[in-house]
């Protein structure tokens, strides 16, 4: 049976884009033997169309009219890389609405506006993939919705930034935060301004989208509370190292019953975690669900062809599974409630400075008692005239936890705010 030529077009021919093409272009012949189709860059959009290009596009293939690719009836599926959410979200409505495929690699798009956008696909009878926006190459969207569909998915852990984790592995072999940020920078993994990254928002989209895609309801990026890496310090890496554990800025999503946490910090993990072992600016998500207990997919998590080969595979499954199919069954989701963050359950690690007194450690414990978190480990370091407790919780609802400090803080024998991060072990702690 003879091939057949597919016409597609991109929405951007930056980073991505160019190297969407080149893949296309040089992956030509493979992507023909896998599925008999030879996929053709037709038009790309861009702001100007005699800018000199990483990987050039054939002549008249870039334009700055976004009318000749909604109007081309030839093109099969567009991918959009050009980032930003406007206009680019009304193009991707539109092109939707006039029943054409879109995949897309933005997570603020996703983030922002899926439920119209998962709508528009649906109401066009057309797909919308987006495996791209989250964790670049790992295919996570693509096994949370295809592979662990009868799973019964309950929580999802992710590090899924990478310059952050770069950081803070750099923290581990010794570095400050500030000259780890600046050899982050000198590398290229960190924007001259980090504040997305390490302020923990890039991993709030993510984690929004991985939400929306493992509990099959809409999250979006208002409902994710995140804090990030900037007050982490030396003595924290080493407080973790002490735990056997190391410090890691993790997403986490919660299904419980039938509402939703999801939320992004610093925590203390595990050792013996596989999310431990991510190191530099690799990716990696848990997935933890009642038939395959747990599976951590790990990868690199950005990259222009990293990104590229996602997006390239997208365009290739929706050519492969035409129409809705049963993969874009949008039209049936479920409202979840959001859980109030008091009621998690979580264990935490504690840094109380207090003065080096009598008593001083019991006041810690009762306050600690009177909201009913029990202790699971304690210790102790002197330094002239003050201590430090490192406590570890057994679980126990966030709310309660907060209030334990709260009252902590207020002791006299209290000499700074205690400091507290969540915990992540397999050792029931
Ligand atoms: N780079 C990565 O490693 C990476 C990883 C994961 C996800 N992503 C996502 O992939 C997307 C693209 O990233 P990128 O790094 O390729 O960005 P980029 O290099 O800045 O490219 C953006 C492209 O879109 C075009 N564009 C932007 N606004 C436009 C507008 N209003 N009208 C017409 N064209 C417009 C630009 O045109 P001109 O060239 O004419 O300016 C450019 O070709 C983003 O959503 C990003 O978050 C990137």
């Amino acid at each position: 049976m003879a091939s057949v030529d597919v016409p597609v077009a991109l929405l951007g021919y930056g980073t991505v884009g160019a190297a969407v093409n080149r893949l296309i272009a040089e992956g030509a012949d493979e992507i023909e033997r896998a599925t008999g189709h030879r996929l053709r860059v037709v038009r790309a959009l861009v702001r100007d169309a005699d800018k000199e290009r990483g990987f050039a596009a054939d002549g008249g293939v870039l334009t700055t009219d976004f009318r000749e690719i909604v109007a081309d009836e030839s093109i099969a599926v567009v991918a959009e890389v050009m980032g930003g959410v406007e206009p680019t979200g009304d193009y991707v409505l539109e092109l939707l609405r006039a029943g054409k495929p879109v995949v897309s690699a933005n997570k603020q798009l996703l983030a922002r506006r899926s439920a119209d956008l998962f709508a528009a696909a649906s109401a066009g009878g057309v797909q919308l993939r987006f495996e791209a926006s989250v964790c670049a190459a790992i295919p996570v969207i693509k096994v949370l919705r295809e592979s662990l569909v009868v799973t019964n998915v309950h929580r999802l852990l992710g590090i899924v930034n990478g310059t952050t984790n770069f950081i803070l592995t750099r923290m581990e072999a010794g570095a400050s935060y500030g000259e780890a940020l600046a050899e982050a920078q000198r590398l290229g993994y960190a924007e001259a301004d980090p504040t997305e990254d390490v302020s923990g928002a890039d991993a709030a989209a993510k984690m929004a989208i991985l939400a929306t895609v493992a509990f099959g309801s809409r999250v979006e990026l208002g409902d994710v509370s995140y804090e990030g890496i900037e007050g982490i310090r030396p003595e924290h890496v080493a407080g973790a190292r002490e735990q056997d554990a190391v410090i890691r800025l993790v997403g986490a999503a919660t299904l419980a019953g039938d509402a939703v946490d999801v939320r992004v910090g610093p925590v203390l993990v595990d050792r013996h975690h596989p999310l431990a072992a991510v190191e530099g600016a690799f990716n990696a998500v848990t997935i933890e669900g009642d038939a395959i207990r747990e599976i951590t997919m790990a990868g690199p998590g950005a990259g222009g062809i990293e990104t590229a080969s996602a997006v390239v595979a997208d365009m290739v499954s929706v050519l492969g599974t035409t129409g809705t199919g049963f993969l874009q069954n949008d039209a049936v989701w479920r409202r979840l409630d959001r859980l109030p963050p008091g009621d998690l359950p979580c264990s935490y690690y504690v840094r109380i400075e207090v003065s080096d007194r009598p008593g001083a450690l019991a006041h810690v414990a009762e306050r600690f008692a009177d909201e009913q978190v029990s202790i699971a480990q304690l210790s102790q370091h002197l330094t002239n005239g003050s201590a430090e407790l490192d406590v570890v919780t057994h679980t126990a609802p966030a709310g309660r936890v907060e209030a334990a400090l709260a009252a902590i803080g207020r002791l006299d024998d209290v000499r700074s705010k205690p400091e507290a991060l969540r915990v992540i072990s397999e050792r029931g702690i």
